[in-house]
């Protein structure tokens, strides 16, 4: 029996047992007891045992401010078997997120760092090569936390299938992914837009920022985006069909917002912090309603000490009488399906726009990680790992 492509080569793994599939570089059994292996011909069981090898990112150093590549270190390591309720995937999309950069640091937040040494957390979408889990079968396409990884054991019930027919799987990481739900969310959820009102998006060109402003607009609301640059600005207006888009590094940033929203600004869909909010506050309507998702201009603590003084700020929140609700996307599971059943069928029909910024190889994630920090994608930053 023939393997082809990279996993099975590689791997050096056979399973055995009834019914069996062949597939792009792997042999997998649906065996009632599991994955059982076979002994290669002219290897002995120990030898061929733990194959894999997976290439991971491992966190070599906390940042002290903005992270460098120094930060990053590439590792080998052996990857064992999945146990039951898991599967081996072979990676093939890692997704870059804002969120990582907190990971770094030491400091609790609502998730545990990334231990010194440990392999950077992701989340990719990647084949499944062996499977300990009925459910799932080796050429499965999966959505799961494989980290920065370019083969990882995944537990089954941490992990989604993805459908390669309603778009390519590279999206169930952006528009039909994490950030895309917390677009979803964020716009229905937590600010409860209303036709008529505006809403102003930061980062509004981003994974999650751009399908806020189309949403948004669906929903007759008034998208005012803020995003870095020219091009980025001209694509929301045209693409993503933003009212207007001001770009946050114009110094008079604050007088442009004023004169785009003569009538108050309802809703803030805040992504960034920084200078952007400080010019959005002021600006908000009684009652206003601000959706806090992230604030990336102070992941890495630029800037701090020249925000928006906490008194000013807390007075506004009062007298305007603001509700500013925070929320984590990882709490709302519950709204996965009605997000994906309404986006899912736009982004099919190419109603709904996207854009990708890929990164080519795993060794080029830090680089690319950097960049996402800086403003350096142009829609989704993803890493091609695998093909
Ligand atoms: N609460 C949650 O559950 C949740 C889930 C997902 C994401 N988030 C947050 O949502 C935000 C957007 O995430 P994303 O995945 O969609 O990232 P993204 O917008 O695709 O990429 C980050 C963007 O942030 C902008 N940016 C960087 N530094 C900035 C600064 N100093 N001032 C203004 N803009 C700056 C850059 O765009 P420009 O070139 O336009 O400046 C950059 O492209 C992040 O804060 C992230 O942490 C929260």
């Amino acid at each position: 029996m023939r393997f082809r492509g990279n996993a099975g080569p590689e791997a050096g793994i056979r399973y055995s047992g009834e019914p069996c599939e062949r597939l792009e570089g792997a042999l997998v059994a649906n065996h009632p007891r599991g994955i059982q292996k076979r002994r290669l011909p002219g290897k002995n069981l120990r030898e061929s045992r733990y194959v894999i090898q997976a290439r991971n990112i491992v966190l070599a150093s906390r940042p002290e401010g903005a992270p460098t590549l120094d930060n990053f270190r590439l590792e080998t390591k052996r990857i064992r078997e999945p146990d039951r309720g898991e599967v081996l995937i072979r990676t093939l999309w890692l997704s870059l997120d804002p969120y990582m950069r907190g990971r770094m640091d030491a400091a609790k937040s609502y998730a545990d760092p990334v231990e010194v040494g440990g392999t950077m957390e992701a989340a990719g979408v990647g084949e499944v090569i062996a499977s300990n889990d009925d459910r799932f079968r080796a050429g499965d396409f999966v959505v799961g936390r494989t980290g920065w990884s370019s083969h990882a054991i995944v537990e089954t019930r941490q992990c989604r299938k993805v459908d390669p027919d309603i778009a390519p799987v590279s999206t169930a990481l952006g528009v039909l992914g994490m950030p895309g739900h917390t677009a979803w969310v964020g716009l229905n959820d937590i600010l409860a837009g209303r036709s008529g009102e505006t809403v102003v998006v930061s980062a509004a060109t981003g994974a999650v920022g751009s399908l806020v402003g189309q949403l948004a607009g669906r929903r007759g609301m008034r998208a005012v985006g803020v995003a870095g640059g020219v091009a980025k600005c001209a694509y929301a207006v045209e693409k993503l069909g933003y009212d207007v888009c001001l770009d946050h590094r114009d110094p008079d940033l604050s007088k442009r917002l004023e004169a785009v929203t003569p009538e108050g600004v309802d809703c803030y869909y805040e992504n960034v912090g920084g200078k952007t909010l400080e010019a959005v506050l002021p600006r908000m309507n009684d009652h206003g309603r601000i959706a806090v998702c992230g604030m990336i201009a102070w992941y890495s603590g630029e800037g701090v000490g020249d925000a928006m003084p906490l008194p000013r700020m807390w007075r506004t929140i009062l007298v305007r009488k603001l509700r500013v609700r925070g929320f984590i996307v990882f709490e709302h599971m519950d709204r996965l399906g009605p997000f994906l059943r309404e986006v899912g069928p736009l982004v099919r029909s190419g109603e709904i726009h996207y854009r990708e910024t890929v990164a080519e190889g795993l060794e080029n994630a830090p680089e690319a990680f950097l960049g996402l920090l800086e403003g350096g994608n142009f829609g989704k930053q993803l890493v091609r790992v695998g093909v």
